[in-house]
């Protein structure tokens, strides 16, 4: 690939912009200012520098935040912080997608990307790409409570039963279990149903990816494993070794 394609391709701008970028001497690659737009390069593991600050050439984008409490997964969020505002303007100029939703107060494992098949592979409601939830509710958490989540809930304007599967509580208000499908307000709404109330809600884990060393509002990009690991498709999420982030 030539390097004003590359440049383009990363989210640096049009063809033009990125032309003139490399026409003033502000890309390097190897220590060697490259002043020649269509410079031809080899993509495998290629670094480069723009304007001095360092990156390393990715086809896609697969990106695990920490997402703290207050931020919207909207693009434009109304009354919140966006949580898009926590990336720079190059990954954003990529395209970069949420892989499905978090509610504003609902804090844990966020994905991002640029690649529209890994996005649909994840969200697609066929799919079942199980999720771990930590939340403290309202009211104690009886066995009742945890009987009827495994057994499944109806929940209003959706059609099947929604159940839960390696619930565990783990406190008097503290509970966390396993869902397999993702329809609006999933957890809160079982819990409703279920004649509880969140009041912290937490994602652990997506798939075999479990949010582990990452501190709240930090990300990281995802290597291989992680990607392959968010993927999977397991009746309980339990039952294999995870991937941690
Ligand atoms: N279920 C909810 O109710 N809220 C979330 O943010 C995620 C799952």
């Amino acid at each position: 690939m030539i390097l004003e394609k590359m440049l383009q391709s990363q989210g640096f701008g049009s063809r033009k912009y990125c032309q003139q970028l490399i026409k003033i001497g502000a890309i390097e690659i190897g220590g060697e200012v490259i002043t020649e737009p269509k410079f031809k390069l080899n993509l495998i593991d290629l670094e480069y520098s723009v304007y001095a600050k360092s990156y390393q050439y990715r086809e896609k984008v697969y990106i695990a935040l920490n997402k703290p409490a207050g931020y919207e997964c909207s693009h434009q969020s109304t009354h919140h912080f966006s949580v898009f505002e926590l990336f720079d303007e190059v990954l954003l100029n990529r395209g970069l997608q949420c892989v499905g939703r978090l509610d504003q107060d609902t804090t844990g494992l966020l994905l991002f990307t640029d690649d529209g098949q890994y996005l649909q592979a994840l969200t697609h409601p066929k799919k079942h790409v199980s999720k771990v939830y930590h939340m403290q509710t309202a009211d104690p958490v009886t066995q009742d409570q945890v009987i009827a989540l495994e057994q499944g809930v109806e929940l209003r304007n959706e059609t099947g039963v929604f159940a839960a599967t390696d619930v565990v509580k783990l406190g008097e208000h503290s509970l966390h279990f396993t869902v397999h499908q993702g329809v609006y307000h999933q957890v809160k709404r079982m819990m409703a149903a279920v004649g509880n109330k969140v009041d912290q809600l937490h994602r652990q884990q997506i798939g075999l990816l479990k949010l582990q060393n990452l501190a709240e509002g930090e990300w990281v990009y995802l290597n291989a494993a992680q990607i392959e690991a968010a993927r999977h498709q397991a009746q309980s999420s339990l039952e294999q070794p995870t991937v941690e982030i």
